[in-house]
């Protein structure tokens, strides 16, 4: 069990609201969520579509929590700049989807922009080996990516465990069925920002549901 030396935050996800209801969602959630995590899908790296660089624009015109931007999407590494002009704050792009990794954090770097690497629940932590002395964020997927409201995948969580052994002041974001049961294993295991989707949108009243997310947590803070 790791005890984390750096403050847990909760990033709700928006993938399970239909268009028409992101504004009112994210306003009603904006004193109490730490950041939002907006999931891209192109249809490519994932077969479902999403949001897009509209969807990022219109959130940044009125919301003014950090932006995660989780791009599911092939060549990543070319869309950095435009999602960084639409008002990402951090970018999460696919290890599985970049030809250099490291490449693609120097370009970021260049930008200007903290972009952190994803791993899907299948890839192993070897593939960050080479960019790992780059890196200060890491995405472990805790589902297969493309939907909300899967299940948890706890076989995922040695990697987490290992991925933090590695980097014990990086910034650890699990992302996938994460809910007040799972939220508590994901830091055990060395998370340090939950990503919470379903637990959070499904639920009659969201602004409640972080706060039950951040409760099953709160013993585990430093
Ligand atoms: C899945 C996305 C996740 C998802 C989480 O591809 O990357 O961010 O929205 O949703 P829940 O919390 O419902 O699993
Ligand atoms: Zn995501």
């Amino acid at each position: 069990m790791w005890v984390l030396m750096i403050k847990i935050q909760i990033a709700p996800s928006l993938l399970s609201l239909e268009p028409w209801m992101l504004e009112d969602a994210v306003r009603s959630i904006e004193g109490t969520a730490d950041r939002l995590h907006i999931d891209i899908m192109d249809g490519s790296f994932v077969p479902k579509k999403t949001f897009n660089l509209e969807t990022v624009r219109h959130l940044r015109g009125f919301s003014s929590l950090p932006f995660d931007v989780h791009l599911m999407a092939v060549n990543p590494e070319d869309r950095i700049e435009a999602y960084v002009e639409a008002g990402a704050d951090i970018l999460f792009i696919h290890v599985e989807a970049l030809k250099s990794p490291e490449e693609a954090l120097d370009r970021a770097r260049e930008l200007g922009v903290r972009c952190g690497l994803a791993l899907n629940p299948e890839t192993p932590a070897l593939r960050l080996e080479r960019a790992l002395r780059k890196l200060d964020l890491v995405l472990v997927m805790t589902v297969k990516p493309g939907l909300p409201r899967q299940k948890f995948m706890l076989e995922v969580l040695p990697k987490v465990s290992e991925i933090r052994r590695a980097k014990p002041y990086a910034d650890l974001v699990v992302d996938g069925g994460i809910n007040p049961s799972t939220a508590p294993l994901a830091v055990k295991a060395g998370a340090n920002i939950l990503v919470a989707g379903s637990a959070v949108f499904d639920k009659p009243d969201p602004v409640k549901a972080i706060e039950e997310i951040r409760r099953s947590v709160s013993s585990l803070e430093p």
